[in-house]
């Protein structure tokens, strides 16, 4: 399928919020199990656009394939860490277009002066793990139980990559 990778804008952030909300209720690969409110996505959106923070997303045939965001963490002694956000619609999976987002979205990061890029990933989502680990992302370790998914528990990763 064709696609384009662009910096997110306004007149994706619905679309943005649709496809969050579709890959949140796979319940497999995010921290969430839903999409947060249109409200609080519109929100965090409109404030990454306007701190210039990296956040791009796949368009294909007009809707929001995908995105990748990595926001700065707020406290003065942790702004040159940034947290990575990743994810597409199942179609698009397995074609080497996470790869580009991811390459693009970190080149981003580092045009933006970010020095470290963490993400944490569930242990079982071995597509993702291999992705991380083929950018360069190093596992920094595993947070026992760190999630708890229809009555189970999941490690995840933490994983980060000096720029
Ligand atoms: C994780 C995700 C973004 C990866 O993007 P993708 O486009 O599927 O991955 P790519 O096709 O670019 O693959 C890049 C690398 O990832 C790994 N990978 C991806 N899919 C894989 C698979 N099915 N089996 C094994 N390795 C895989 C490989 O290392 C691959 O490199 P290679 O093709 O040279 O072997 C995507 O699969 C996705 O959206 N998954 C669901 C949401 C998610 O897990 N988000 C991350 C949450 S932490």
């Amino acid at each position: 399928m064709t696609h384009e990778i662009v910096p997110i804008s306004h007149e994706h952030i619905e679309r943005f919020h649709r496809t969050l909300d579709f890959v949140a209720r796979e319940r497999r690969y995010l921290a969430f199990l839903e999409a947060p409110p249109l409200d609080e996505a519109r929100t965090y959106v409109l404030n990454n656009i306007a701190k210039g923070y990296p956040h791009l997303v796949v368009l294909s045939e007009g809707e929001v394939a995908g995105w990748c965001d990595i926001v700065p963490k707020s406290r003065p002694v942790h702004a040159h860490v940034g947290v990575l956000g990743l994810a597409l619609l199942p179609e698009f999976r397995g074609q080497g277009v996470g790869e580009r987002l991811m390459l693009q979205t970190l080149e981003a990061a580092r045009t933006f002066g970010l020095h470290r890029v963490e993400l944490t990933v569930r242990e079982d989502n071995k597509n993702a793990i291999a992705l991380y680990k083929k950018i360069g992302f190093d596992i920094e370790g595993l947070m026992r139980d760190a999630m708890k998914v229809d009555g189970v528990y999941e490690s995840t990763y933490l994983m980060s990559l000096l720029l």
